[in-house]
């Protein structure tokens, strides 16, 4: 019997739509070359949800979030929302959808192509061949902690201004064990490695982070080569010798932080894509949302600049971690490094070296043809 994949698509703001079209064509390829059976639907999420509902996600988008198999989104955010009250400003709609649909583990590779090596800010034989996974927690942390809030400093004189603002780091050891679970199964693929990062120097949540993942290790991943680093070291690491890590684990603020970080060690963020993961449904998959690192892009939204890529690929990891399609994810991987071989470019990927000059759409037309030229 042939499966059916229900793919909820949300294009959101900036260069979003742009790169999802591109996405959207490479779906079609999967349909009708491979017999895939997706069914898409597509909805509004961030300033464009909030230009039709005012708000950054309805509940009836939120309620076929949670009913798809998938959701692929694109980008949120623009300075035409910068006004905007902070309870309906675009960046929410991508908070709840993460909060409800309870995505704890975020996936964020940060491989450097070959042919791309010379565009890190870093030396190319530091990044060559560089293949790292940030597991970042996404759905607890200070990003959702309580308290928090702006408020009145009241019977403290002696603050200039009367207010405070705060913000609490909390983590359960529950939400630490099973991300740390993620990042031990995932190691397992690759080079079966962890390292966890934390500052368990200075924060209470630290330490438990420290004592669950190291728990988690011992009891049940103890073939698993675990070590521990406070994250102001894990980002000079970063930066000085990337390659020493293969996953690291980390919580949401740090890995907000540390994953721009990786990111940008491999050239471009029009490169990189993400999965984000919850619990495993009855029907055997997990809660899944796929995005590109990058943002909304508002500077060159709407004239065909964007790089699809990103977006490209976290279709890939949706084949692969959604559908367990790992040769069609394989395929679609393998085809954008032979555009790439072949010195096709985007304006983003334009170096001194020079190379072919193509538009979103021209890099969508190139993938394609790969994809054919392969099958
Ligand atoms: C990210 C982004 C988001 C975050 C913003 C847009 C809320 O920076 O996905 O890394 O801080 O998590
Ligand atoms: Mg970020």
């Amino acid at each position: 019997m042939t499966q059916t994949y229900n793919l909820l698509i949300l294009p959101g703001d900036g260069i979003g739509p742009e790169v999802m079209g591109q996405v959207v064509r490479v779906i079609d390829w999967f349909r009708d070359n491979r017999g895939l059976d997706f069914r898409v639907e597509q909805d509004l999420v961030g300033g464009a949800a909030y230009d039709a509902h005012g708000k950054p996600l309805s509940d009836e988008t939120m309620a076929r979030a949670q009913a798809a198999d998938a959701v692929l989104l694109g980008a949120v955010g623009g300075p035409k929302y910068d006004v905007l009250d902070f309870s309906v400003k675009p960046e929410r709609g991508l908070l709840r959808l993460r909060k409800e649909m309870d995505l704890f583990a975020n996936l964020r590779p940060a491989q450097c192509f070959d042919a791309l090596a010379d565009f890190s800010s870093l030396k190319p034989e530091i990044v060559a061949g560089l293949d790292i996974l940030i597991v970042r927690e996404l759905t607890s942390g200070v990003y959702f902690g309580e308290p928090r809030g702006i408020h009145a400093d009241d019977n403290n004189p002696e603050n200039e201004g009367g207010r405070v603002g705060i913000n609490t780091q909390r983590y359960t050891s529950g939400e630490i064990r099973r991300v740390a679970r993620s990042a031990f199964e995932l190691a397992r693929r690759r080079g079966n490695k962890v390292c966890s990062m934390e500052k368990a120097n200075v924060m209470e949540s630290g330490i438990l982070w420290r004592e669950e993942v190291q728990w988690v290790h011992d009891n049940e991943y103890p073939d698993v080569e675990l070590s521990h680093m406070y994250a102001d070291n894990g980002a000079m690491q970063l930066v000085r010798n990337p390659r020493q890590f293969d996953v690291i684990v980390t919580d949401n603020l740090f890995g907000d932080i540390l994953s721009d970080a990786a990111a940008m060690l491999t050239g471009s963020l029009g490169m990189l894509p993400s999965a984000s993961l919850g619990a495993v449904m009855a029907n055997g998959r997990p809660k899944a949302l796929y995005e590109p690192v990058h943002g909304s892009a508002p500077d060159i939204a709407g004239q065909g600049k964007a790089n699809p890529i990103a977006c490209i690929l976290s279709f890939a990891m949706a084949l692969r971690y959604s559908f367990d399609q790992g040769q069609a994810a394989d395929d679609l991987e393998a085809a954008v490094q032979r555009v790439l071989a072949k010195g096709v470019r985007t304006a983003d990927l334009m170096g001194p070296e020079g190379g072919t000059p193509v538009s979103t759409a021209g890099m969508g037309d190139e993938i394609l043809a790969e994809l054919s030229a392969g099958a």
